[in-house]
């Protein structure tokens, strides 16, 4: 019987929101208790699932009844009922029972459907427009790419095939599904209207070994009677220029088609409409479209009703049906990419050249949206740049070829009409506007905001603005640089770059759920994984990037950007609690280190046969050898390859170290003890053999850099009595440096935290506070709404550079804000405890965080007025807590006006030398007292 205030609530399956079309055999389900009293903890569950949402209800026919089981366990709870079957839909409710045996209503009901499961589900063809093969580039050097800065010549682009097919539906319709995907992009509509609301698809994936195809509920557009179905294709990531160097067909030359549209009639009888040979290609309005140029639409040529029953398609093209493996098929998984949000134009600027352009105040990733009416022929573009030069005027800035990003709409004429583009995006604050007819006014164009759709989970605010600003451009850069991929930035490369995302990984898991999303692109990188065991240094590793690759580096990963597949899941680890990502990619994490281990012990550096024998035997743990990034991006170095070339033997040895000690933790939570212990004492030799040959009795290094002070220190790389030198070494780098940091990629997220750990706290709020270049508060003060990809990508005198203005690897400070400033961490994985520990001296007079977790909102904030301290904590049910209470003394600390001895829901409470310890069970708390 349910009593009491319990509620199971926020049901997820697979991380997702009633998802449909996915293909897990035994997906996972999580909820969240709900409780309105103090300390509540879940003593058991039940779980219920049928493929009705009445036989649910009354229980009967259940696919799975796991009965109540006693655990604690709310999150990840895995199915094992029946065998599932592709295209089903399954309804799951849950119900829980607290530890005073109190017990809840059912949850509401929530779903998840099956896409298609097995090869024999397919019926459909893949088809072929009539096209002309895409033109493949000539294969430049990196230098060349760079430097060649022309205009791209759009006559050898082609125009997007549009392709339709007519069906008749033989009554009223009950459940109609698309299953679909592409070589190249592709939208498709039934009866004029779009199916779904997604962009992009099948998005960007490693084809070769991986193609998504998206499932949509097209229920709503079948009508009984006459229908047509018809799709446009585009070049997209498949045969588009992409990338550095701006290569096309890194997939292939030609662009192809497969749906299948499943009907099932009132009747319950079936129907299944699939692309063969009968369906009919043609061109239309879209004259080209690139991911990378633009888009250019002749709007004269659209064909009006051309996806209704009754158009006329004599004059259209037969299609031609290919064969390809459909063994990389899978189900498209996470939330795909869409529209996430509309920014309205900020301003008209008539810029000092006479350009007009507008401005929509926010760096983003996506397309604008016009209105206009003039005459037919008249012929608008609109530019896009994520900045104006330092006199105002328009700038794209990024170099390189085929970095247009510039679309073209020719007039219908007559009645007013709408622009936005379908299948292009750019990186873009600024639009410059040609050729409009009649005045340009802001409220004619609004931009969209192109995103992977993921759920916000985190926010951060104080009382400083500026860090506040700091902290909204960290999200935009998320935001803009998770578009189906993890990117480095949204116009140069628009690359799933290894090293940036292991960097930014737990920031962003505090800004969104990123689960879904970074899983996915794991396991592209899983099967992107070079046989010897590297990773590549970017995901998906198209030909252009393996080519530049191999010309620069002569091989194909880095330190510190391969080690992704070590970081990334244990970030997701650490966020999420999920142990499946772990085991998931536990074989790829092997091999890697594998590698790394066959080529220290194999490489040795130049300088190897003038070596006495101690010092031959320790290089075999030095990884010092080849071409790596290093602390890309150092400040003080002369070019990005400089500051590769000083950094990288100690930022490689240090990350070979790391990972070692990462996946010897993470072979410890999989239960393989060996193996953890291998990887230990692995990591122990490498430290030994880092500290024996770069450290000096001084605490210097011999790489004397900020990063590489960084990285022995957080990596525990020098022996514990060395490490206060070598903090000191560090503090005083950074004071000669006038309090600024010059650490690169790889060193600048553990930056402040190896200062807090070292007794240096002070310096790091310097650095954090830091106004002068480089540092986050210049890009702040500089009016930056993105995170850039260099520190001074507008210098201090104003020059504005060709870096990028959208790179969210420097926006890695957002993890240790919610941390360390707001004080909201965790003791365990998945935040089943958790820690609060405020930082109500540092010189701010409040922070606060609040953060979604899977079991419910997490809040740690804090306020000073005077000497007078305030910390809210909310703990959510069936999770306990910890909460710091610096500089208190326990005796005058009031919870909500109660003495601690008297509050509900404090399980203990400890005075230490530097506050108060409070460990408490769920619930909202608020904590007053007076320093002491
Ligand atoms: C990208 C980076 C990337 C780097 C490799 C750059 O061009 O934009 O963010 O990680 O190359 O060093």
């Amino acid at each position: 019987m349910a009593t009491g205030d319990l509620e199971a609530g926020q049901l997820l399956c697979e991380s997702m929101v009633n998802p449909v079309g996915i293909d897990m055999l035994a997906p996972r389900f999580s909820w969240q208790l709900k409780s309105e009293r103090r300390g509540g903890l879940q003593a058991a569950y039940r779980i219920m699932v049928a493929d009705s949402e009445e036989n649910l209800l009354r229980c009967t026919d259940l696919c799975w009844d796991s009965g109540k089981v006693q655990s604690d366990e709310s999150v990840f709870c895995t199915y094992e009922g029946e065998p599932l079957t592709s295209r089903k839909r399954y309804y799951w409710r849950v119900k829980v029972w607290d530890q005073t045996e109190a017990e809840s209503d059912w949850s509401t009901v929530a779903y998840w459907e099956m896409g298609l499961l097995q090869r024999e589900d397919w019926k459909a063809l893949w088809i072929e427009p009539k096209q002309e093969p895409v033109a493949e580039d000539p294969i430049l050097s990196l230098r060349e790419a760079l430097q060649c800065d022309n205009p791209t010549d759009t006559s050898v682009l082609h125009p997007c095939p549009y392709l339709r097919k007519t069906f008749s539906a033989s009554s009223a319709v009950r459940k109609a599904r698309l299953y679909a995907t592409a070589h190249g992009v592709y939208v498709f509509e039934i009866n004029g209207q779009k199916a779904g609301n997604q962009e992009l698809a099948p998005e960007f994936t490693s084809y070769d070994r991986y193609l998504q195809y998206q499932t949509y509920d097209v229920t709503d557009l079948v009508k009984n009677g006459e229908n047509a179905i018809g799709a446009i294709l585009a070049d997209g990531w498949y045969a588009g220029r992409i990338g550095l160097a701006g290569n096309s067909c890194q997939y292939g030359d030609k662009l192809g088609l497969l749906f299948q549209l499943e009907l099932e009639y009132e009747d319950r009888t079936q129907e299944i409409i699939v692309s063969d040979q009968q369906v009919k290609c043609s061109t239309g309005h879209l004259i080209y479209s690139d991911i990378f140029i633009g888009e250019k639409v002749d709007a004269r040529l659209i064909k009006d009703g051309w996806t209704l029953p009754d158009y006329d398609d004599s004059a259209w093209d037969p299609v031609s049906a290919a064969h390809f493996d459909m063994s990389g098929l899978v189900a498209h998984y996470g939330e795909p990419v869409r529209v996430v949000e509309t920014l309205p134009a900020v301003r008209v600027i008539t810029t000092p050249k006479g350009e007009t352009v507008i401005d929509f105040g926010q760096v983003i990733a996506g397309r604008v949206s016009m209105r206009v009416e003039g005459p037919a022929g008249t012929e608008i573009t609109l530019e896009h740049s994520e900045v104006l030069d330092e006199h105002g005027n328009f700038l794209n800035n990024i170099k390189g070829r085929h970095k247009d990003q510039k679309d073209i709409y020719i007039l219908r004429g007559g009645e007013p009409e709408t622009f936005e583009p379908l299948f292009t995006f750019h990186g873009f604050r600024y639009v410059k506007v040609s050729g409009y007819p009649g005045v340009v006014l802001p409220e004619r164009f609004t931009a969209a905001v192109l995103s992977s759709d993921m759920r916000y989970t985190g926010s951060f605010e104080c009382s400083d603005a500026r860090i506040n600003r700091l902290q909204m451009n960290i999200m935009w850069s998320q935001k803009t640089n998770m578009l189906s991929i993890p990117m480095d930035c949204p116009q140069r490369e628009r690359a799933g770059w290894t090293g940036d995302i292991q960097v930014f990984a737990p920031t962003s898991a505090f800004n969104m759920d990123v689960l879904a999303f970074l899983t996915r692109w794991l396991r592209n990188l899983a099967l992107e994984q070079l046989p010897n065991g590297e990773v590549p240094n970017g995901v998906p590793y198209h030909k252009s990037f393996i080519h530049i690759d191999h010309t620069l580096m002569g091989k194909d990963s880095s330190a510190g950007w391969g080690d992704a597949v070590i970081i990334v899941p244990w970030a997701l680890y650490e966020a999420y609690g999920d142990v499946k990502v772990l085991e998931e990619f536990y074989e790829p994490m092997v091999k890697w280190i594998d590698y790394v281990r066959r080529t220290a012990e194999n490489e040795m550096p130049d300088n190897f046969d003038q070596m006495d024998d101690v010092q031959k035997e320790r290089q075999k743990y030095l990884w010092n050898t080849g071409y790596h990034f290093g602390d890309w991006l150092m400040p003080s170095a002369s070019s990005p390859q400089d500051s590769a070339i000083k950094t990288k033997e100690p930022v490689a040895t240090s990350f070979y170290a790391y990972s070692a000690a990462l996946l010897s933790k993470i072979a410890d939570v999989l239960g393989k003890h060996s193996d953890a212990e291998y990887y230990s004492d692995l990591n122990r030799r490498i430290r030994k053999a880092f500290s024996e040959q770069y450290l000096q009795y001084d605490g210097t290094l011999s790489a004397h850099f900020q990063g590489a002070y960084v990285l022995a220190l957080q990596f525990d790389l020098v022996p514990e009595e060395a490490r206060g030198k070598v903090a000191e070494q560090l503090a005083r780098l950074i004071e000669e440096n006038g309090c600024r940091l010059d650490t690169g990629f790889v060193s600048v997220p553990f930056l402040l935290d190896v200062l807090c750990k070292y007794g240096k706290r002070d310096l790091a709020y310097k650095l954090l506070f830091q106004t002068e270049c480089p540092s986050w508060l210049y890009e702040v003060e500089r009016g930056a709404t993105t995170i850039w990809e260099a520190w001074d990508a507008i210098k201090p005198d104003g020059t504005v550079s060709s870096m990028s203005f959208n790179h969210y690897a420097f926006g890695c400070v957002g993890d240790w804000l919610y941390r360390e400033v707001a004080g909201l961490r965790k003791e365990q994985a998945g935040y089943k405890k958790i820690r609060i520990q405020p930082d109500v001296e540092c010189g701010l007079s409040h922070a606060s965080a609040k953060y979604e977790s899977r079991y419910g909102t997490i809040v740690s904030g804090w306020s000073k007025q005077g000497r007078r301290i305030t910390v809210t904590a909310i703990i959510p049910p069936n999770t306990t807590g910890t909460v710091i209470l610096p500089n208190a003394m326990h005796e005058n600390v009031k919870e909500s006006e109660m003495p601690l001895n008297e509050a509900l829901g404090i399980l203990s409470y400890r005075q230490t030398n530097s506050g108060v310890s409070v460990h408490l069970g769920s619930g909202s708390y608020r904590f007053t007292y007076d320093l002491a």
